[in-house]
Parts: structure tokens; C-alpha cells; sequence
């Protein structure tokens, strides 16, 4: 059984499909043991309050660095022993030191098919860009922003007439199907990082890539 604390700064819809997940017995045992966010106001908190998730806040604006409020969360982490820490819209950016403490079991799920997009507003540039697919990626997180060796990503169609609000809708769906799968995989033991890169041992397919609603 692996433990998973989930970082969150607001919604939580991530971390919401993960609690989902978890109790339908997706996450190949894994065991959502803790919730903590950044700040009060995280929507996210109730949701998983309600679910009887522990949760804690830690918050940022009373830590006058980056380093010593990266050292607090490490240890409000670490009192719940996880194997596994997911950033589920965490909107901090984190030092050098907290990515290397957790090295190979720190996960982020970002609205864009990275490398393309890193960073914030996404799916407005993604538009501005006028890229013609667009997606999200299950990463392992390094100390470079949004970048990291990629385990899993979906893509979507950009649709004429769309705006940035049905396109993150649409990304959005995907990033509920595959955070959860990354999950999974890593439970599984299947993963494998070599050098920038993932190795999925016994990968399906389906895994690989979805364009689920891609037009002809
Ligand atoms: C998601 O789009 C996630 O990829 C990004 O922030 C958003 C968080 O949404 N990092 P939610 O809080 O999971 O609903």
C-alpha cells in the first residue's frame, strides 16, 4: 500500500477525481492519507475534509522565503510518511531542495502537452498560439518549473470558436483520467525514470495518448 499526501492551492478538482479514484479502487491501493494547501481559501480543503481526509493549511505569507516555507510544508509532509507527494493545481513554486528531497516520487499535473506552454494561462496561449492540439502531462517534477520527465499525456483538439474557458474544460476532463492513471502506474511499481525520461513497463496503448474527441 503506498501513501499519497496531495498539495492543493484551490479547487481541487484534481485532487477530488483522486479521492474518487481512490475509493474505487483505481489507485492500485494507494491510500490518500492527507491534504494540505497554501491557503485558507482553498475550495479544495472542504471537499476533502468531507471525504475524512485529514487536512492542514501551511501557510505561504507567513514564511519570508521561498526556502522556509518549502521547510514547513516538508514537514507537515512527512508527518503523514507519504511515498508518494501529488501537486494537484499546487500553485507555489517550489525550491531546488524541497524537488530534491522528494525526487522520483513528486508528481504535478499540468494543463499543457509539455515542453509546449510551461508556466501559467495555458490554455489562453495555447490559443493565442493557434496550436491545433493541446492536452495536459503527468509529470515528475524537477527543480525546472512545469518540466520534468513525462509520464502520461493526453491530447485535445483545439475546436474553432473555442474560448479559454471550453478549452480548459476540455483539458480538464482529460487531466481527471490521466493523473489518476499516473497514480496508478507508479503504485504498480511500472514506472521507471532514466535519465529525462519514463520508462512504463507493460504500457497499453491506450495509456500512450487519447484524442478522444478529434475530429476528422
Ligand atoms: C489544473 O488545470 C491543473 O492542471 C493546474 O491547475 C488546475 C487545477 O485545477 N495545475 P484543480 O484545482 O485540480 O481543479
Amino acid at each position: 500500500m503506498k501513501r499519497a499526501v496531495i498539495l492543493i492551492s484551490g479547487r481541487g478538482s484534481n485532487m477530488e477525481r483522486l479521492i474518487h479514484a481512490e475509493r474505487q479502487g483505481e489507485l492500485a491501493g494507494t491510500r490518500i492519507v492527507a491534504v494540505l494547501a497554501n491557503r485558507h481559501d482553498a475550495r479544495g480543503l472542504t471537499r476533502a475534509d468531507a471525504f475524512g481526509i485529514p487536512v492542514a493549511v501551511i501557510d505561504h505569507k507567513r514564511y519570508s522565503d521561498r526556502e522556509s516555507f518549502d521547510a514547513a510544508l516538508a514537514v507537515a509532509i512527512d508527518q503523514h510518511q507519504p511515498d508518494l507527494v501529488l501537486l494537484a493545481g499546487f500553485m507555489r513554486i517550489l525550491s531546488e531542495g524541497f524537488a530534491r528531497r522528494y525526487a522520483g516520487r513528486l508528481m504535478n499535473i499540468h494543463p499543457s502537452l509539455l515542453p509546449a506552454f510551461p508556466g501559467l494561462h495555458t490554455h489562453r496561449r495555447a490559443l493565442e498560439a493557434g496550436v491545433r492540439l493541446h492536452g495536459c502531462t503527468a509529470h515528475f517534477v524537477t527543480p525546472t518549473l512545469d518540466h520534468g520527465p513525462v509520464i502520461l499525456q493526453a491530447a485535445v483538439p483545439v475546436l474553432d470558436g473555442d474560448d479559454e474557458d471550453s478549452l480548459a474544460a476540455r483539458v480538464l476532463a482529460e487531466e481527471h483520467r490521466i493523473y489518476p492513471l499516473a497514480v496508478r502506474w507508479f503504485a504498480e511499481g511500472r514506472l521507471r525514470v532514466v535519465g529525462e525520461r519514463v520508462e512504463v513497463r507493460g504500457r497499453q496503448q491506450e495509456g500512450a495518448l487519447h484524442a478522444p474527441r478529434l475530429l476528422a
